[in-house]
């Protein structure tokens, strides 16, 4: 669909028509319209969505960071600051839930990260948000990590709704040198297999070797925007930002100067934070000197919670990466873009949030309205981050992992079983369930000497505490726990688990195949299938 933008005239036929409102004179405005045929399309804007990986809750300028992120604390102060935003706690979940709008109960995707050899991936089927955008017309790109599997050709992101892709397919790589390892057990010992990992489309990019990551996506984005600028199409560009995660790699010049912090991992974090706070200000430089940004809403986003023992830092909350802990799951985000109301600008929403949104959200933000046959888990939240409208979602269902290990004993007999490792949010009040991983409240500095690997998972003990109940609206930091005073409140979130539970699908977590060896193809990460 090729789509010119409103011209001046046409422009004023409008504001005539508001204006006009309730009088005769907008039908014969609306059939004069009609009849010489100049109706215009207002250009739909164009998306870019920004998303890092592990960036924590408490590493951005405008939190207090040891770093600063000017150009990102400028963006989100003049936009649209979202406060009580959640995403998942591990990279494919949240990524699923980014790209196919529903809970990873509804998607099998329950059970940890997508391991790099394991045959399985956002499972086909239904359409994802790039699938919807590239079908009305957008030019869909997705730039950086995809983390979403690869095993068959048929679940990489050219498949999944992106005219193009330039990035790496595994959970993650080197930052200069794009090789990334992965384990698969092989007749009882575990193998270790390495390849080259950064893909232009669907071919090895092996010019892209020595250059730092943040640097070779950005300027693919800005090339981008440049063809945007010079096509009819309105552009949704995805760019998924390999910084902060670990390795701890960036060039020396954007943590050198760092002499306040005083643990050296922190210091490189704080790096490639920079990086990628330089990145995001060529992009919108770009967007602006390509004339396209007062048609833009750019949005940003970490994909879950920072790992203190790589540098990230979720204080002051519990917990970490990984961890059902708000540590895990409340991060950074937040929109900027000259189509939100003048009064929205400069706003902090404290609305309930949560990344499986973004579908339904950035389909509003394109004016398409989607089928409800697509059962979605995410709700539209535009008119809440544009207009400032009361947030739809009051309730959000973090997970429920019947893979991972259990914990404890039940504690009722006929309702969720309080072993299993889940989380809801429901109004004001969370509750866990089962092992949600290692609660520490790490301290606001990192101390020179790290720390150590928090446990992901707690070993297992039959008398061990397995439901917390907390009111995070007043209690973010999960202090309190309120399970023993408001007994009501748990059974009632439990008997709501227990909904939940009854409409998922089976965890699909197939094995490691050792086929995924980039050995047999050439020392390159590809599909195997
Ligand atoms: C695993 O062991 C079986 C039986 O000994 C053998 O046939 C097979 O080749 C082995 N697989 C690999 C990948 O080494
Ligand atoms: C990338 O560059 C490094 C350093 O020059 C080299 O050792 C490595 O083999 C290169 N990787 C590939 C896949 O060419
Ligand atoms: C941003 O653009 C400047 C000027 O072109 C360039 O020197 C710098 O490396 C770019 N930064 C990133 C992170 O791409
Ligand atoms: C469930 O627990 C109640 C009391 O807590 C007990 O009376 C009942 O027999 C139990 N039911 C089952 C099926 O175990
Ligand atoms: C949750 O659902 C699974 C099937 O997905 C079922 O096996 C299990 O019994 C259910 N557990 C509870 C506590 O409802
Ligand atoms: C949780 O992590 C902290 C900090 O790394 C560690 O000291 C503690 O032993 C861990 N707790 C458990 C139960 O694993």
């Amino acid at each position: 669909m090729v789509e010119r933008p409103c011209h001046k005239r046409e422009t004023m036929m409008d504001k005539i028509v508001m204006h006009a409102r309730n009088k005769p004179t907008v039908l014969v405005l609306t059939i004069l319209l009609a009849v010489t045929g100049v109706q215009c399309r207002r250009r739909r804007p164009n998306i870019v969505f920004i998303l890092t990986d592990d960036q924590g809750y408490n590493d951005i300028g405008y939190r207090g960071s040891e770093f600063p992120t000017p150009n990102l604390d400028a963006l989100a102060e003049a936009g649209v600051k979202l406060e009580n935003y959640y995403v998942q706690p591990i990279c494919s979940p949240s990524r699923s839930q980014l790209m196919s709008g529903k809970y990873q109960i509804h998607t099998g995707l329950q059970h940890d990260v997508i391991g790099t050899c394991e045959p399985r991936g956002l499972p086909l089927g239904s359409p994802t948000m790039p699938d919807i955008l590239q079908e009305q017309g957008y030019a869909t790109h997705a730039i950086g990590k995809w983390h979403l599997g690869f095993f068959k050709e048929e679940y990489t992101p050219l498949r999944r709704g992106f005219d193009t892709f330039f990035g790496i397919l595994p959970s993650g790589s080197f930052h200069y040198s794009y090789k990334a390892c992965a384990k698969a057990e092989v007749n009882g010992s575990i193998n270790v297999y390495c390849g080259y990992s950064l893909r232009d489309m669907d071919t090895p990019y092996l010019s892209g070797n020595g250059t730092y990551s943040t640097h070779l996506y950005t300027q693919k984005a800005v090339q981008r925007i440049q063809e945007a600028a010079d096509s009819d199409k309105p552009m949704f560009l995805y760019l998924a930002y390999t910084a902060p995660h670990f390795p701890l790699e960036a060039p020396e010049e954007y943590y050198r100067d760092f002499t306040n912090i005083a643990n050296f991992d922190r210091k490189v974090f704080a790096g490639m934070m920079s990086t990628v706070d330089e990145g995001v200000k060529n992009i919108t430089d770009a967007l602006k000197s390509y004339g396209l940004w007062d048609n833009t809403i750019l949005i940003y986003s970490s994909d879950n919670g920072g790992e203190p023992s790589y540098g990230g830092s979720n204080w002051p909350l519990r917990g970490t990466k990984s961890t059902l802990w708000e540590g895990g799951l409340k991060t950074v985000g937040f929109v900027n873009s000259p189509l939100i109301r003048p009064h929205r600008r400069g706003k902090i929403s404290n609305e309930l949030m949560h990344i499986s949104d973004w579908f339904p959200t950035i389909s509003a933000m394109a004016g398409i309205s989607l089928k409800r046959s697509l059962d979605l888990d995410g709700v539209n939240q535009w008119p809440m981050i544009r207009g400032g409208k009361p947030g739809r979602r009051t309730e959000l269902l973090h997970n429920i992992d019947i893979a991972a290990p259990m914990q404890g004993s039940p504690l009722f007999n006929d309702t969720f079983d309080t072993r299993i490792r889940a989380a809801l949010r429901v109004g004001k009040y969370k509750l866990l369930t089962g092992n949600p991983g290692n609660g520490t409240w790490y301290p606001r500095t990192t101390p020179a000497e790290g720390f150590g690997k928090s446990n992901r998972w707690q070993a297992f003990d039959s008398n061990a505490k397995n439901v917390w109940l907390y009111n995070v609206a007043r209690d973010p930091r999960e202090t309190t726990d309120l399970s023993d005073a408001m007994p009501g409140k748990v059974r009632e979130m439990l008997d709501r688990l227990a909904m939940y539970n009854a409409t998922a699908l089976a965890p699909w977590n197939p094995a490691a195949d050792p086929n995924c060896d980039p050995d047999q193809h050439g020392g390159i990460w590809e599909p195997w299938l």
